[in-house]
């Protein structure tokens, strides 16, 4: 039978230095080299590691390359900023946009819109986040909040766009939504975006939750962030992803 496909997405936000990415890139490639051909790896480390993690692998890698972030246009006086096409350029395939973190600093919907067009005009595959806050998940309006998040898809192209389900309560915190939960978050985010639709769950995955999360087949793969940042836990997050998904 077919595997659908699966992502695991290592999100190393503000963490890591040139010599553990460079290791880590080698480590997750060859544990990925194991793993059924249906599962999608996908590293993304602080920015300016970019280059040096794609240089670490070889050309046809099952190991990709992803940013946490780009900007909104494709070039101007912007200091500091970086965007898609730059990011196409030294190497990467893919690109996390609004995550809630990003939002919590004033991101807003408007911005989140315009850096999407943009990441899929590079070229690049946007990873887009979506949760609920606390508050929404406590007073049972979680598909309220998906749904005006979503709203800012408009009209783009969906066909190579991510969504990765991260309630902002569960990101950091080793508090997951039950299964549940994650299944009726996941089906709500198809219903509105179409059935056809690749949705990842994120916050506080480890490999021993994974199990049950990606058994789920409403789970097209997990975004992991402090499990993914050690070469061990993302070995045994990948194994388990393997032991479901094979
Ligand atoms: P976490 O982070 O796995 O550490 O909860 C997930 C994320 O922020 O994407």
């Amino acid at each position: 039978m077919k595997q659908h496909p699966s992502w695991l997405i290592a999100n190393w936000k503000m963490y890591g230095s040139a010599d553990s990415v460079r290791g880590y890139a080698f480590a997750i490639n060859s544990a990925l080299s194991r793993a059924p051909a249906s599962i999608t790896g996908v590293f993304c480390p602080p920015l300016p590691y970019l280059a040096l993690a794609r240089a670490a692998l070889p050309y046809n890698s099952r190991l990709k390359i992803g940013a946490q972030n780009c900007h909104g246009e494709k070039e101007g006086a912007h200091t500091g900023e970086t965007s898609a096409p730059m990011l196409a350029d030294n190497g990467c395939g893919y690109v996390i946009i609004g995550h809630s973190e990003r939002r919590a600093g004033g991101e807003t919907d408007a911005a989140i819109a315009t850096k999407l067009a943009r990441a899929l005009e590079a070229g690049l595959v946007p990873i887009l986040c979506v949760g609920e806050s606390a508050e929404a998940h406590a007073a049972g309006t979680t598909t309220d909040m998906l749904s005006q998040q979503l709203a800012l898809l408009g009209e783009l192209p969906l066909s190579r766009v991510l969504i990765a389900y991260e309630p902002i309560w569960a990101i950091g915190s080793g508090k997951t939504p039950t299964a549940a939960e994650i299944a009726a978050a996941h089906r709500h985010i198809k219903s509105v975006l179409g059935s056809e639709t690749s949705v990842l769950y994120g916050g506080s995955v480890n490999a021993r939750n994974l199990r049950e999360i990606l058994s789920l087949p409403e789970v097209s793969g997990a975004l992991i962030g402090s499990a993914s940042l050690k070469v061990s836990d993302m070995e045994a997050i990948i194994a388990a992803a393997a032991e479901v998904r094979g």
